[in-house]
């Protein structure tokens, strides 16, 4: 199946942007946070022209509640028709999640494509993906979005083929559809687990050898790529567009004294990130689960960074929900990106153990990435501790912790039928565990 699907924004689409203020007014849905209405509609502006769109205009209204027909009431919904007209608007996008139901009433109205938030997030993504599966990913969540909005007379394949407006196709057309795009989800399903278990594989040879992975997480626009690009050197996507980056890409990086890390980029975080995506995304975010440390880069310039900071932290938990709970205490070494334009210079903020907590730097001018290899030399060198550890009969849980955090080498049982394991494990893996005394025949790695 060769459809456009109904997610794509055409570079250049003239869109008209539709935000509901709801009452609470000066908040958004935001999990339960302050932000600023201003904020929120020019990050609804830049995610719309980071996916290819030109803005007709922003239609802006206040409710108490969503509409179950048009989402907006009926009088701005004809509002909205009216502007659409007058602006020669062919897309109208809502900063909302819409219902199908939703969504087909206002495209009947206003006799042109709607999207709401997930189709506008799944168009930017379906544009950004790089590698083979980001792509799989998009595709497969596109289409499960675009399964619940088929239905009876109004499909958006039919509007693909036969243009804005026209009236939809039968009930033959329509099971063709369907089934088709259930054909097409099997298969990619069945291809992404292909490309899973080559994932696992480089995975577990890179556990084995014993690299620690580093992942550089944080709002999207906060400079990761250019980070990334400015310590590896490679040549990875960077643009100043929202979610240039949208699958992880592993390269190495030399620290002094020889030891080395792998550096993983991740996709860009926003706020309010809708639900069907975060699921869809998961795997995507693999490295960032498993990453022995997170390097979470900031825009220092912005005025809302400690709103950002909070995002992208609300994403983390919710991508690793359901995860084991050892990565509650997943370290993490602020990035506060673009020092250049706040005239801050370059530096490492420490705690009072003296541990690197914060580095300030410019990636763009490489100004101050020094610092962040020193860091990183810190955090990483002399760490790892080889020893044994004796367990007791009753110490089943800690035998399971042990293992969950990958640093069993091998198990044996000595003449007391006391089990012993020999483990390779980081210090701050030793002291969160409260393993520190147990150890024995500790030599440094
Ligand atoms: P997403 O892929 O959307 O998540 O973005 P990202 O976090 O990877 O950001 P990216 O590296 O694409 O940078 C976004 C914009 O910020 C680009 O225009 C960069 O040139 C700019 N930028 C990055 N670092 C700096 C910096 O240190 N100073 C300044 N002034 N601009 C920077």
């Amino acid at each position: 199946m060769e459809a456009v699907l109904p997610s794509h924004i055409g570079d250049g689409e003239l869109a008209l942007l539709v935000h509901i203020r709801f009452q609470k007014a000066g908040f958004s849905s935001n999990y339960g946070r302050v932000v600023r209405f201003k904020d929120i509609q020019r990050e609804f502006r830049e995610l719309c022209e980071s996916a290819g769109a030109r803005i007709a205009g922003v239609v802006v209204s206040s409710r108490y509640a969503p509409d179950p027909k048009y989402f907006t009431g009926k009088g701005k919904a004809e509002e909205i028709a009216l502007e659409v007209r007058s602006s020669h608007a062919g897309l109208v996008i809502f900063n909302h999640t819409l219902s199908p139901v939703q969504e087909r009433n206002l495209e009947k109205l206003l006799k042109c494509r709607v999207l709401g938030r997930t189709g506008l997030i799944l168009g930017i993504f379906a544009k950004r993906a790089r590698s083979f599966e980001g792509k799989l990913q998009v595709e497969l969540a596109q289409l499960h979005h675009l399964s619940t909005r088929l239905v009876r007379g109004w499909t958006h394949l039919e509007r693909q083929k036969g243009g804005i407006g026209l009236r939809g196709p039968g009930e033959a057309q329509l099971e063709t559809d369907h089934r088709l795009i259930s054909v097409r989800i099997k298969k990619l399903i069945s291809r992404l687990e292909k490309v899973r278990l080559q994932r696992e594989q480089g995975r577990s040879s890179r556990q084995q050898a014993k690299t620690p992975v580093v992942a550089l997480v944080g709002y999207t626009n906060a400079g990761k790529s250019t980070l990334f690009n400015q310590m590896t050197s490679g040549k990875v996507y960077a643009a100043d567009q929202l979610f240039a980056t949208l699958d992880p890409t592993l390269r190495r990086v030399d620290l002094k004294g020889g030891s080395h890390i792998i550096l993983a980029d991740t996709v860009g975080f926003i706020r309010d990130l809708p639900h069907e995506l975060v699921t869809a995304f998961r795997s995507t975010l693999t490295e960032t689960r498993d990453a022995d440390l997170l390097l979470h880069v900031v825009d220092a310039s912005r005025e809302d960074r400690d709103d950002c900071i909070m995002q992208v932290q609300t994403v983390l938990t919710e991508v690793n929900a359901g995860k084991p709970s050892k990565d509650a205490d997943q370290p993490v070494l602020m990035v506060y990106n673009k020092a250049d334009l706040i005239s801050r210079n370059p530096g490492i903020d420490r705690n009072k153990q003296g541990r690197p907590v914060r580095i300030w730097l410019s990636a763009y001018h490489s100004d101050g990435l020094e610092y962040l290899l020193e860091a990183l030399t810190e955090i990483f060198r002399n760490q790892k501790n080889h020893g044994w550890i004796k367990l007791g009969p009753e110490e089943s849980a800690l035998r399971a912790e042990l293992y969950q955090r990958n640093v069993v080498q091998s198990e044996a049982y000595d003449e007391q039928g006391q089990m012993v394991l020999e483990i390779s494990i980081h210090d701050r893996d030793l002291e969160s565990i409260g393993l520190m005394d147990r150890l024995q025949a500790v030599t440094m790695a």
